[in-house]
């Protein structure tokens, strides 16, 4: 099924100053201009030393030209451990490059923007192996595995092999063979890839976590302050650590799982870990999921009762979000890591026009509404942001006069066109580069590589310095990729006719 996109009339620029959208709004201690907000999008513009980047200023500089409210900075990690290309906050050394980065968006927003870092916890994820890597080298051989192929018949009951004989005998079966004699976590790791997870307490790392996450969480919120930004968002939220702990799948039986309290535990320890060195003018929020959307997992009143205990103990703000799980991902190439927007989880985190009624335009906002209804009944004065395929006002101004959520986050339409919150409120919304919901964009986060949109990057205006400017259609460098982002589009109305946005989108 494919959804058209919802075409809405724009406002005057006198109706969007009377807009509820574009209303100020408080943060706990924060107050935007705005209720605007571009949530966290990792772009895969660090370098593998995790530093802010020239790339990275001149991508979040592009956003901050659009004077959203606030703007949240992607996933970075909080452990001083190698990450790949993603952004860190791991240890004081990060801070000077995260402060210039703070100094760009003040500088190119006209210090209009609120400047957010969300700060993430991840496990251990291995990349699906070659089949014979994985008998050769990473199974640990058990004497089950011994005493299934004597069930099946491919040993004797008196046979004593060794273990390169056992390991090539495992390696000789079927899939239906395998499915009898490994185990559904050993399964896993060949099919899928090894991965850890909260409820492996057998792993002295794992079973640590409630000692050594909150302290992690308030030091990297501590670097975050003094780089100067406004306000910290904990990663509550997807496939990741803390959101592992609230899932209904946490049967962790130390006091920080299978209940409702249990489950919430250590994201409250975190909160407060992280509010015990609180500064004034320093926001401290969290992104949650309303629903996980996998088989056994959170349900969307487990959310909202989650939602509520944390705008008790003084969490800022609530950003929400949905699914974007590994539990139901689409298995990996060899030699590839799952990704957790893969199934049905990862399509209703970032759905697109393809996706089962009622579409993806504001699909989310029900479940929103659900969850801010339990914050209004014992903190209302905590906002809670909601998101998912949102990109006109009039879808805007009606989630926050219905009292779906008090902000609005736009990702992909940000990502689409930065300036679009601008444009919308000097009147200029025809002119909006829309996004169409294909999810070009995610195929490259799914692959790790730079994140660009299919809107801009081969129609390129040529707004890096010290490159020529690529033709239309050319595939760029990766040197070039590195440095795309978004072009700037004239506010007057001529730059309708060259939206391959805008009301004349045609599916
Ligand atoms: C390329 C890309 C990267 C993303 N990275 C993050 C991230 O780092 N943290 C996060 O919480 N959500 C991330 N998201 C999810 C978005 O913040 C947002 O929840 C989702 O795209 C739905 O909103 P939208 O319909 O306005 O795009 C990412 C989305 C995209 C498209
Ligand atoms: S690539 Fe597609 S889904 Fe992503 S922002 Fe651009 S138009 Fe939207």
């Amino acid at each position: 099924m494919k959804h058209r996109l919802p075409e809405h009339p724009w406002p005057t620029a006198a109706e969007a100053a009377a807009s509820r959208l574009f209303s100020p709004v408080e943060l706990g201690p924060v107050r935007a201009a705005t209720r605007t907000w571009v949530p966290a999008m990792v772009p895969w513009r660090s370098n593998e030393e995790g530093h802010v980047t020239p790339e990275v200023l001149d991508w979040y500089g592009r956003f901050a030209d659009g004077r959203p409210g606030v703007l949240v900075v992607e996933a970075t990690g909080i452990r001083d451990v190698p990450s790949g290309p993603l952004l860190r906050i791991g240890h004081d050394r990060f801070v000077a490059g995260l402060a210039r980065l703070v100094e760009t968006v003040r500088a190119r927003s006209k210090g209009e923007t609120r400047l957010f870092i969300q700060v993430i916890d991840f496990l251990r994820i291995r990349r699906r192996p070659e089949p014979a890597r994985f008998f050769d080298a990473f199974l640990e051989l058990r004497d089950a595995h011994r005493a299934a192929l004597v069930a099946l018949g491919k040993l004797g009951p008196s046979d004593e092999p060794d273990d390169t004989l056992v390991r090539q005998l495992l390696a000789g079966l079927s899939e239906q063979e395998l499915a009898e004699v490994l185990s559904e976590r050993e399964l896993e790791a060949l099919r899928s890839g090894e991965r850890e997870r909260v409820t492996d307490v057998h792993l002295p790392h794992v079973a640590d976590l409630p000692r050594t996450l909150p302290p992690l969480f308030a030091d990297a919120a501590r670097r975050a302050r003094e780089a100067g930004f406004d306000g910290v968002e904990l990663h509550f939220a997807h496939a990741y650590t803390m959101a592992s702990f609230l899932s209904a799948k946490n049967t962790r039986a130390d006091g920080y799982g299978g209940s409702l309290e249990g489950r919430v535990r250590l994201p409250l320890e975190v909160l407060s870990a992280v509010r015990k060195h609180r500064a004034p003018a320093f926001a401290v929020g969290c992104r949650m999921l309303c629903d996980e959307v996998i088989e056994g997992g959170s349900t969307p009143d487990e959310a909202a009762w989650f939602a509520a205990r944390l705008a008790t103990a003084g969490i800022d703000f609530i950003s929400v979000s949905k699914g974007g799980k590994f539990e139901d991902a689409k298995q990996p190439k060899i030699g590839h890591a799952a990704y957790p927007y893969t199934g049905e989880s990862g399509h209703e985190c970032m759905p697109t026009v393809r996706i089962d009624a009622p579409g993806p335009f504001g699909r989310n906002l029900r479940l929103v509404r659900r969850l801010r209804d339990a914050v209004q009944s014992v903190a209302p004065h905590v906002p809670v942001i909601g998101c998912g395929g949102i990109g006109t006002f009039v879808e805007a101004e009606a989630a926050l006069a219905r009292g779906d959520c008090d902000i609005v986050a736009a990702a992909r339409q940000s990502l689409a066109d930065p300036d679009w919150w601008q444009k919308v409120r000097e009147g200029q919304g025809a002119t909006v580069r829309r996004c169409i919901y294909t999810n070009y964009c995610e195929g490259l986060d799914q692959s790790h590589k730079e994140v660009t949109c299919q809107l801009w990057d081969r129609d390129f205006e040529g707004d890096f310095e010290g490159a020529d400017v690529p033709q239309q259609g050319r595939r760029l460098s990766l040197d070039e990729k590195r440095r795309l982002v978004p072009p700037a589009r004239r506010l007057d109305a001529s730059a309708a006719t060259e939206s391959p946005g805008g009301a004349r989108v045609e599916f």
